[in-house]
């Protein structure tokens, strides 16, 4: 669970030393999320290094304030209320750092990176093995917290180590891909340690030179013809592919209009047993064969929460107030414009009560809230 590869420690603490940390008051906290919804904080710090993660929490333990840790704010709905504590973003002075171990590259990243700048810096030099991760907003310490995935690439594939300020013992510790408890959207930060560390720095090992994945079914189409022609994609190629289907889906990072105010899917694909296909069937009035879905291991398979949405009555496009279905994508629930939480959360709430009346099935959310009083 310790110290494997031992590089994170230097990175991040040789950020270079600022004044005085800002404690600042009542901060907004709608620009920071890619909803764009959402209250004040009552404290709001930017940390970058080492000691001013440590001086942060100084400040948060004296006064005994509740602490979020925030991200690219790209998968997390804050109340209209905001945030009676401290939001706590860490920066990104640390950047990169590559280092080599046997064929492969360990690119080393400061949390507060922009994540699809680092794929795109990976694919750039070769690297592959986060290629079909492009496009996807928030920044690089969000990507284990949620085991990030998409077009058949997981981040927990390549990570082997993270870095964090563990807020139980007072110390950073570097944990392994064992220790992060890696599954589907998933990890140690999100389910059993959720809130006891601050993440700084993530370890990818990738792969120089090689291959691109090819494993989703979309990425494959896009490439047909060229398969045809007996050519391979690039991991460009790839990269620019995935960036290409992620916008017409209306997931693409920083992509504009209502379809962009949103934070990606919002419910997490059920997994349930194979044996409960044919009742699926008969709800939905369909073949089992026609069921969209993967298997997922031990007589499991994950359904497509979005089918499972638009067959209990919610379609694209579909508004309650100024909270709507993307009309681009039936997973993803959307800001139409000074939405409110309380109106996301209508739209939720109708969404889950309808999927599950029809189909006996509890979708699970996937942003975090922040500001409510419980946490789903
Ligand atoms: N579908 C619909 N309606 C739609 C869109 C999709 O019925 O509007 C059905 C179709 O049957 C389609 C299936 O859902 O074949 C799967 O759709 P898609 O390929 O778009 O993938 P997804 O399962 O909806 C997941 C991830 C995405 C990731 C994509 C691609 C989750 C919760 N979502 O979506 O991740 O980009 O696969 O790998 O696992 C995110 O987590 O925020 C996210 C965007």
């Amino acid at each position: 669970m310790t110290a494997r590869l031992g590089i994170g420690a230097m990175l991040y603490s040789q950020a270079v030393p600022r004044p005085a940390l800002k404690f600042q008051e009542f901060i907004p906290l709608a620009p920071y999320t890619t909803f764009r919804i959402g209250g004040p904080a009552r404290f709001f710090c930017e940390v970058e290094g080492e000691a001013e993660v440590e001086q942060a929490v100084g400040f948060v333990k004296e006064r005994n304030l509740p602490l979020f840790v925030l991200g690219g704010g790209s998968n997390l709905l804050v109340s209209d209320a905001g945030f009676d504590g401290m939001v706590l973003r860490v920066g990104g002075a640390a950047s990169k750092r590559d280092g080599r171990e046997g064929e492969s590259v360990l690119l080393e990243v400061g949390a507060g990176e922009n994540w699809d700048d680092v794929v795109l810096y990976a694919v750039n030099r070769g690297y592959a093995g986060i290629e079909c991760l492009a496009g996807i907003p928030g920044d690089v310490g969000g990507t284990p917290v949620q085991n990030v995935g998409a077009y058949g690439q997981e981040v927990a594939e390549t990570i082997v180590q993270v870095r964090a300020y563990d807020l139980e013992t007072g110390a950073f510790v570097n944990l392994d891909y064992e220790a992060c408890r890696f599954g589907y959207r998933r990890s140690l930060f999100n389910a059993e340690a959720r809130g006891r560390y601050i993440v700084t720095a993530v370890t990818y090992k990738l792969r120089p030179g090689g291959e691109p994945a090819l494993r989703y079914a979309d990425v494959k189409r896009h490439f047909a013809a060229q398969f045809e022609r007996g050519e391979k994609p690039s991991l460009r190629q790839v990269y620019d592919a995935v960036r290409s289907i992620r916008e017409q889906k209306g997931m693409l990072a920083g992509q504009g209009g209502p379809d962009g105010r949103s934070a990606g899917s919002f419910f997490k694909n059920p997994v349930v047993p194979s044996t409960a296909l044919p009742q699926i069937a008969v709800n939905a009035e369909c073949s089992p064969e026609d069921i969209p879905r993967y298997p997922a291991g031990d007589g499991m398979v994950k359904l497509a929460a979005a089918w499972l949405v638009e067959q209990s009555g919610f379609h694209k496009g579909f508004a309650m107030g100024r909270a709507a279905i993307s009309s681009r994508h039936t997973l993803a629930l959307v800001n139409l414009g000074d939405a409110t939480a309380a109106e996301l959360i209508a739209l939720r709430d109708a969404v889950m009560n309808a999927v599950n009346r029809k189909f006996a099935i509890q979708l699970e959310q996937e942003p975090v809230m922040l500001g409510f009083s419980s946490t789903r």
